[in-house]
């Protein structure tokens, strides 16, 4: 078995150096891990860590908070999390308890979860600030309230409550944007799987499969490698593939349609986000090769703007043009692009934006603007470059045209000296597709 990349105790270590160092030696940051959340009954969904939280401790298990105090003699990191205990660890599985918490995820000091309340309002004594991120989890807003309330009520023996509440996405999600190049190994790692399963996927693809067998084969490509689809994936057939969200994946695929896949893999938390359509029968009619290759120059023109100086909306700015050039080419739509452009002409066809920022979280964090200016690309951001064309029936559109859905969508990291797409050993050439889908 080949090493897998991993993202080492150091890496985890220097991420909350640099949080401390940044909120500053007044303040007091807490984040809370995800919570086990119920699917029916008694049976719960499968766990997903926090991904700030992740981020920060690289520590997988519910009923725990990290507490970040700088400059703190006795310990800067606690960690507040479930002990160790035989009995239910054979039932629910296992835990890293306090021992780990220390050893194995280097905090300075760890806590039995279940004492949280009576030690934490001790921790923010005579802290200036305290930085969480307010408003994801209204019961987690409840009992920081309740923490500090304790403090306000000991004011007359001396002690200071926090008096700031500050934004910890301000900080935190910005540290984010920027992936290390251990972060960029383990990417790259669910990028060349993703790449694998939507390989297999076409190779198999072939008239009256259903919509859900051809997920199977993605599916099976990822837990073959120990990962996770990182979202709820979509294969929609024919019309389907108009319905931006289409998730029930439960119809026939048919002979002359189109297909649009759009799966990715989770690896350690990180996600890939890949989008390919292709023909069911392995052959593009004329419209779909039509409006597929259209879509395929918007996206190289997108990609061709993902460089450093250029700014977040350059590229679907670009995406935009080529849609609409090729659009009016072949008819659907009538007038000068300016002013189809201006008037969002394009708009019954292309709906969404070219992209996002791609991480931890499949739709990752970071601002897309800046004091109301699109952000500079920089080195080290990750994001995705996804144009589409979604021609739904209507009376203004030739027949011909109709039902056809489109999307091509690959991950892309800001280099120095412009990008790598890091999902670029995926075919998307019309012929390179229909060369592969008649190998099987
Ligand atoms: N798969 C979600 C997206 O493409 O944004
Ligand atoms: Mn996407
Ligand atoms: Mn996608």
């Amino acid at each position: 078995m080949k090493k897998t990349p991993k993202i080492h105790a150091k890496e985890f270590a220097t991420r909350r150096e640099q949080l401390m160092r940044m909120i500053g030696e007044e303040s007091i940051a807490i984040v809370p891990s995800a919570g086990l959340k119920i699917r029916n009954r008694d049976a719960e969904y499968g766990f997903r860590q926090n991904s700030d939280f992740l981020y920060l401790t690289g520590f997988n298990e519910p009923d725990a908070v990290a507490v970040f105090i700088p400059e703190r003699e006795a310990g800067e990191y606690i960690l507040f999390c479930r002990e160790r205990d035989p009995k239910a660890e054979q039932w629910v599985g296992r835990r890293a308890g306090l021992e780990g918490a220390q050893k194995t995820f280097g905090a300075d000091d760890a806590f039995p979860i279940i004492d949280i309340d009576d030690i934490l309002p001790g921790l923010l004594e005579d802290r200036a600030a305290i930085y969480y991120n307010m408003g994801e989890d209204t019961e987690f807003d409840t009992q920081v309230m309740a923490w500090v309330n304790v403090l306000k009520k000991k004011v007359r023996s001396g002690v200071h409550a926090p008096q700031e509440f500050v934004s910890l996405p301000l900080i935190l999600h910005d540290m984010r944007l920027y992936k290390s190049p251990a972060e960029l190994r383990v990417m790259r790692h669910s990028a060349r799987t993703a790449v694998a399963a939507h390989t297999r996927a076409m190779q198999v693809c072939k008239p009256d499969m259903m919509e859900y067998q051809l997920e199977a084969e993605y599916l099976h490509e990822f837990r073959k490698n120990g990962m996770e689809t990182s979202y709820t994936s979509i294969v929609g057939g024919g019309e389907n593939a108009c319905i931006l969200h289409y998730v029930e994946n439960d119809q026939m695929l048919k002979d002359g349609d189109l297909v649009l896949i759009d799966a990715g893999a989770e690896y350690l938390g990180y996600a890939s986000d890949i989008t390919r359509t292709f023909p069911v029968n392995g052959t593009y009619s004329e419209e779909q090769a039509k409006l597929y290759q259209i879509v395929l120059n918007a996206q190289k023109a997108a990609i061709a703007k993902a460089k450093p100086g250029n700014c977040w909306n350059d590229m679907h700015d670009a995406a935009v043009f080529t849609l609409v050039a090729g659009l009016a080419d072949v008819g659907i739509l009538e007038g000068e692009i300016d002013t189809l452009i201006e008037e969002k002409a394009y708009f019954p066809f292309y709906m969404h934006k070219t992209g996002h920022w791609l991480g931890l979280d499949v739709h990752d964090v970071g601002d897309y603007k800046v004091d109301d200016h699109w952000r500079l690309l920089e080195p080290g951001m990750t994001l995705t470059v996804e144009p589409g064309l979604y021609v739904s029936p209507s009376d203004d559109v030739d027949k011909k045209w109709w039902n056809i859905g489109i999307r091509i969508e690959d991950d892309v990291l800001i280099t120095k000296q412009g990008c790598e797409v890091l999902t670029k050993d995926l075919v998307k050439e019309v012929d390179d597709i229909e060369a592969l889908m008649a190998t099987n």
